[in-house]
């Protein structure tokens, strides 16, 4: 088969939600669709159970699991779909943010009870700033939820984003009668608790008198007064503006009960974009590009300490790889081959020989590769895109044995490359503050430090409110700023100037003062 023909086939997207909100439960179901596996049940060991949600072991052992799920590839309508998956526990965000830089569009799962929460809020701050399109499923209509027009408003709202409904609900709770596709123009009516859909009763003209025998007179009158509401308030759906991220697509269903989530699946197969041109830091580059190219966007390590290798992840831009063909490892100017690069199917891992833009390669890695590198058959810059967000949390760190300080900076810097945290070295007195999103993550530290390592370490914490990268584009203003403020000015992993403010009310009185810096809680602007 030709590229192009491979490139068109591809959609490549992640889930995201707030946790509990469906997003296993509907992996499962589009698994189960795309026959990638064969019963209920099987994708529940990716996701971070309760019991373990304080208990970093459990975590680290069940994100060993979830190795296997990161990547599911599965064939739904002759479309080779690959489901990224996004860790749900919040203090890992880092990870989702990174794995929606290898995505080319989003779909958003809402509790229809919950409403918008604030991890959604956050990773669609992250899409916004890519412009990913996204598709929102509004879950648990079995469930006595908010009302679907307010919904709409608090999606609008809280997210930032237009919606257009293209399915619309029939009750809700108990009174739960079904959804009709606005897609489609056909009525499914719910069954709980049926694993397999029955086709959708097709219905152009609603006010077609078999709509009444169907969900009731007063079920029906309603539906068509909700529908004449939304002709008015919602426009025609617009596809450019869908792949532009500029207006989501609003689906309504239940995961659990199998229901609404083939229309989901039916329609993002049709509308959501294949893999699309992306940019490097000297050229932006079609996926039919004959030479191949790459970027590793995450990397997960080996729980077994007997086994030090790490597999990194890595997205397919342009061209095709080929196992064994050796690449250019664009950051450290040297070739590399892999021999045992691994696809993802669902749950088995298996050697591939090829794999096209869209798809996700698994590399066995030694410690050559660090998040963000780019593998490619010639020079054509590094990829774009993969930001570090200010931590919430700042720990400096302590040597508790001299004599392991070269083990200490190593594990320090590999465990840095993985993105288990990020590392802000001060211009005075080289202090190394370890920043990071949750608690979690400095016990995973300390542990892995002492475990994979050898080096024994302690955390003080840090009153420090948020890492700001800096930049101005007055070179003098800048370094007047660094000297005045060198007691707070450290560099991060690559080098980059970064003002670590101790509080919100002194980095407002420093921003007045120094009206030529500018302050960003992003390392890309
Ligand atoms: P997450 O990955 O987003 O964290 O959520 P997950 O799919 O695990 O779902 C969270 C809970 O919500 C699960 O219940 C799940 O069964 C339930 N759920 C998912 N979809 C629906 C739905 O359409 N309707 C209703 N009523 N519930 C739904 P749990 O009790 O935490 O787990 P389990 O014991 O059911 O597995």
């Amino acid at each position: 088969m030709k590229l192009t023909e491979e490139i068109a086939k591809r959609r490549t997207f992640g889930i995201i939600s707030h946790p509990d909100a469906g997003k296993t439960t509907l992996t499962e179901k589009l698994l189960l669709f795309g026959g990638a596996i064969q019963k209920a049940g099987a994708v529940k060991s990716s996701k971070i159970t309760d019991h373990a949600r304080s208990d970093f072991m459990e975590i680290e052992k069940q994100r060993g699991i979830s190795v296997a799920t990161s990547v599911m590839g599965f064939t739904y309508r002759d479309r080779k779909i690959n489901l990224l998956d996004t860790p749900g526990h919040q203090d890992f965000a880092e990870d989702t943010y990174r794995t929606l830089t290898a995505v080319d569009s989003v779909v958003m799962v809402i509790d229809c009870v919950k409403g918008v929460e604030i991890q959604t809020e956050k990773l669609m701050a992250v899409c916004r700033r890519r412009s990913t399109p996204v598709i929102a499923f509004i879950n648990k209509l079995d469930r006595e939820g908010k009302d679907p027009f307010d919904l709409l408003d608090e999606i609008e709202a809280k997210l930032d984003i237009k919606v257009q409904p293209l399915s619309w609900p029939i009750g809700m709770g108990k009174r739960f009668k079904g959804v009709y596709s606005l897609y489609e123009q056909a009525l499914h009516l719910f069954t709980p608790g049926q694993r397999t859909l029955n086709e959708g009763i097709t219905i152009t003209d609603l006010h077609d008198p078999q709509l009444d025998k169907l969900i009731g007179t007063s079920d029906a009158a309603q539906l068509r007064e909700d529908l004449e509401l939304l002709q008015g308030v919602y426009p025609e759906f617009d596809r450019q503006a869908y792949l532009q991220g500029e207006v989501a697509p609003v689906f309504f269903g239940s995961a659990v009960n199998n229901f609404g989530v083939r229309e989901l699946l039916d329609c993002f197969v049709d509308i959501a974009p294949p893999p699309l041109p992306r940019a490097t830091e000297k050229q932006v580059i079609a996926p039919e590009e004959e030479a191949f190219s790459g970027f590793i966007f995450k990397i997960h390590a080996n729980m077994d300490p007997r086994h030090r290798n790490r597999i990194a992840f890595l997205r397919v831009c342009s061209g095709q790889f080929e196992r064994k063909k050796p690449y250019r490892h664009l950051r450290l100017q040297k070739e590399l081959k892999f021999s045992n690069a691994t696809a993802f199917m669902a749950q088995d891992k298996e050697i591939i020989d090829l794999a096209y833009p869209g798809d996700i390669v698994g590399l066995y890695d030694t410690g050559n590769l660090k998040i963000g590198d780019t593998l490619a058959t010639t020079d054509v810059g590094m990829y774009k895109g993969i930001p570090s967000f200010s931590p919430e949390i700042f720990k400096e760190v302590i040597n508790r044995d001299a004599m392991k300080g070269k083990q200490l900076d190593k594990g320090l810097r590999q465990l840095m490359d993985e993105g288990v945290a990020q590392l802000f070295t001060y211009e005075m007195g080289s202090r190394r503050v370890v920043g990071t999103v949750g608690a979690l993550q400095f016990e995973v530290i300390k542990y892995r430090l002492e475990h994979e390592y050898g080096a024994r370490c302690d955390f003080q914490p840090q009153q420090i409110y948020k890492a700001c990268w800096i930049d101005s584009d007055n070179p003098r203003a800048l370094k007047e700023f660094v000297e005045s403020k060198y007691r707070h000015i450290a560099r991060d992993k690559d080098g980059k100037l970064v003002f670590m403010a101790e509080s919100a009310t002194w980095l407002n009185m420093v921003q007045d003062n120094f009206p030529d810096i500018r302050f960003h809680f992003i390392s890309e602007f």
